[in-house]
């Protein structure tokens, strides 16, 4: 049984996470998405509000779970019982961040690979906190986020 965590902030899930997600799900007997509080973010939505829009938008796919966590990400993976950790690459602005969290988990946890999944251009200049700005000032966010997350962004 192959598993695989994809982690983030996800405030809120966009088209673009949607887009590794899927194809995620396609590669891995079972994905959990697992939603974190950044302590150097300070977030638009609760861990509740984001995991719920998650579960609704990854509906689609059986072998999709969403959770929440805090600590270390590699002691979750190990949790979980997870081998692999899915990021995604946007552009190469995002490589050297990547690139530096691969290595330092990788040096605390050796057994448990980072796939990285090259974005959909479509996605590839999306930022959930643009999507904020966005929504905030009355933009058109219909093509960056699923259904649901439209009508939450209005609400909060
Ligand atoms: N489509 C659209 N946007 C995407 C995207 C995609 N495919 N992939 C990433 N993004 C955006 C996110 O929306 C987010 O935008 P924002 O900054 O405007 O909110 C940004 O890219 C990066 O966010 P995210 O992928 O959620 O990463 P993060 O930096 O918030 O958190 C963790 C990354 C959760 C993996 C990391 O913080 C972690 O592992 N934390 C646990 C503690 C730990 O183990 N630390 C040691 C790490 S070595």
């Amino acid at each position: 049984m192959k598993r695989a965590i994809y982690p983030g902030s996800f405030d809120p899930i966009t088209n673009g996470h949607l887009d590794i997600i899927s194809r995620t799900a396609r590669l891995f007997d079972q994905v959990v998405v697992a939603v974190i509080r950044n302590p150097e973010k300070i977030p638009r939505f609760s861990l509740k509000q984001r995991v719920a829009m998650i579960k609704q938008t990854a509906a689609p796919f059986p072998n999709v779970a969403v959770e929440s966590f805090a600590g270390l990400l590699v002691d979750y993976a190990r949790e979980k019982k997870a081998q692999v950790i899915v990021r995604g690459l946007r552009a190469v602005s995002d490589f050297d961040y990547e690139f530096q969290m691969a290595l330092t988990n990788r040096k605390m946890a050796p057994e448990i690979e980072t796939f990285f999944l090259m974005t959909d251009y479509k996605y590839s200049y999306l930022s959930s906190s643009f999507v904020r700005q966005i929504s905030h000032f009355g933009g058109d966010i219909s093509e960056m986020v699923p259904p649901g997350v439209i009508d939450k962004l209005k609400q909060n």
